[in-house]
């Protein structure tokens, strides 16, 4: 072996304890910014609500590497009971000590760790959106304009190589979208794309109670349960009634999207999107999106961000309103082999 790299392994994975708070926020801290880790930088308290506190039928694990007093390393991961993945949330090792095998023997112990947690029923550790731990992270060179959800690993950062090289394999990409809304305009696609539609009789509008109906026989024919609940208790009488935006034929809902709000970085957010499937294919879906970048700017958003497949046809909506990619991120996973320890 060679003496140089023996002479540097002293140090020891132990259990994060609440003393390694400090060190430990500031390790992360260290990791992002500029040309590093695109992670929203962390106080103790956000990384302990983060990372440590427990959340119901999810179990955290946390490990630290330590050289004598010092923190050089941490590991995050979750189990959600009786899954049969375990998710690894990250590795960081300090700059200092990488390329020395801190972060590969981290990440050998989260995996036997959570090997642990889940006995038998454990067949794979994945890195992506299903995550219960959700890192917020913030678009390169904005002030702060960012995404509550990282759906896999950044392929731009070091760890997408290290865990490659440590057996993770790639599953799917994910891309993220960006669109600031300060000077959003329809692009001129989507102003042609909208007098079609209006020869036809079908326009974008608010939705309103009183005047639209065929809001329930539209989610019907979506499907999603999610929307169905989300919709319909926004525009009940007692309900929050944030704008809902439609494509409406004579008064008929045959699309919506929203219900649409700001979030306190400023970013647009909307539950859903879909159209009735006897209207797809008539362009409304691209006009709608670009409908809703426009009425969340009217509301007060400064930004949209977003996250879909490399290969989901929905990437044709997002680019047709003219957002970019940011980041790509690779949902990774290794299967978990039943002779380790
Ligand atoms: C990624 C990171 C955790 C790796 O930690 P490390 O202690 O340097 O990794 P190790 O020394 O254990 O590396 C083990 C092997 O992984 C691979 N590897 C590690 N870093 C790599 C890199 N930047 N590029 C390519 N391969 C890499 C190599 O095969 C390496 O073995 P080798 O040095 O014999 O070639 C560290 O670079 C880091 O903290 N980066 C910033 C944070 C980050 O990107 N975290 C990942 C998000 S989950």
């Amino acid at each position: 072996m060679n003496p140089t790299i023996s002479e540097h392994r002293k140090w020891t994975v132990e259990p994060f304890t609440d003393s390694d708070l400090m060190s430990a926020t500031a390790l992360w801290n260290s990791c992002c910014g500029p040309g590093k880790l695109v992670y929203q930088p962390l106080s103790p308290e956000m990384f302990r609500t983060l990372l440590v506190d427990p959340i119901p039928g999810v179990s955290k694990i946390n490990r630290v590497v330590r050289d004598g007093q010092r923190l050089i390393g941490y590991a995050g991961g979750t189990y959600r009971n009786q899954g049969e993945q375990g998710y690894v949330t990250i590795v960081l090792v300090d700059e200092s000590y990488r390329r020395q095998g801190v972060g590969a023997t981290l990440l050998r112990r989260l995996e036997s760790d959570l090997r642990h947690l889940a006995g038998d029923r454990l067949n794979r550790f994945e890195i992506m959106f299903f995550n219960p731990v959700a890192l917020n992270w913030i678009v390169p060179g904005t002030l702060g304009h960012d995404h509550p959800n990282s759906p896999g690993v950044d392929v731009a950062c070091d760890g997408y190589l290290f865990l490659k090289n440590q057996g993770y394999r790639d599953i799917v990409y994910q891309n993220s979208y960006y669109q600031s809304l300060d000077h959003y305009q329809y692009p001129a696609e989507i102003q042609t794309r909208l007098q079609r539609l209006a020869g036809q009789g079908i326009h974008i509008t608010i939705f309103d109670p009183a005047v639209h109906d065929g809001m329930e026989a539209l989610l019907d024919d979506l499907g999603s349960d999610d929307w169905r609940q989300i919709v319909m208790a926004n525009i009940a009488p007692d309900g929050p009634r944030h704008p809902v935006i439609i494509v409406e034929h004579d008064n008929k809902v045959c699309g919506f999207t929203g219900p649409i709000s700001v979030q306190p970085s400023g970013r647009g957010y909307f539950a859903g999107i879909g159209i009735h499937s006897g209207y797809r294919g008539r362009g409304a879906g691209k006009v709608l999106f670009s409908a809703l970048c426009l009425n969340l700017k009217a509301i007060g958003a400064s930004f949209m961000t977003l996250f879909t497949g490399e290969t989901n046809p929905a990437r044709n909506i997002y680019e047709a309103a003219g957002f970019k990619i940011v980041r790509t991120w690779a949902d990774m996973k290794k299967e978990v082999k039943s002779n380790e320890p």
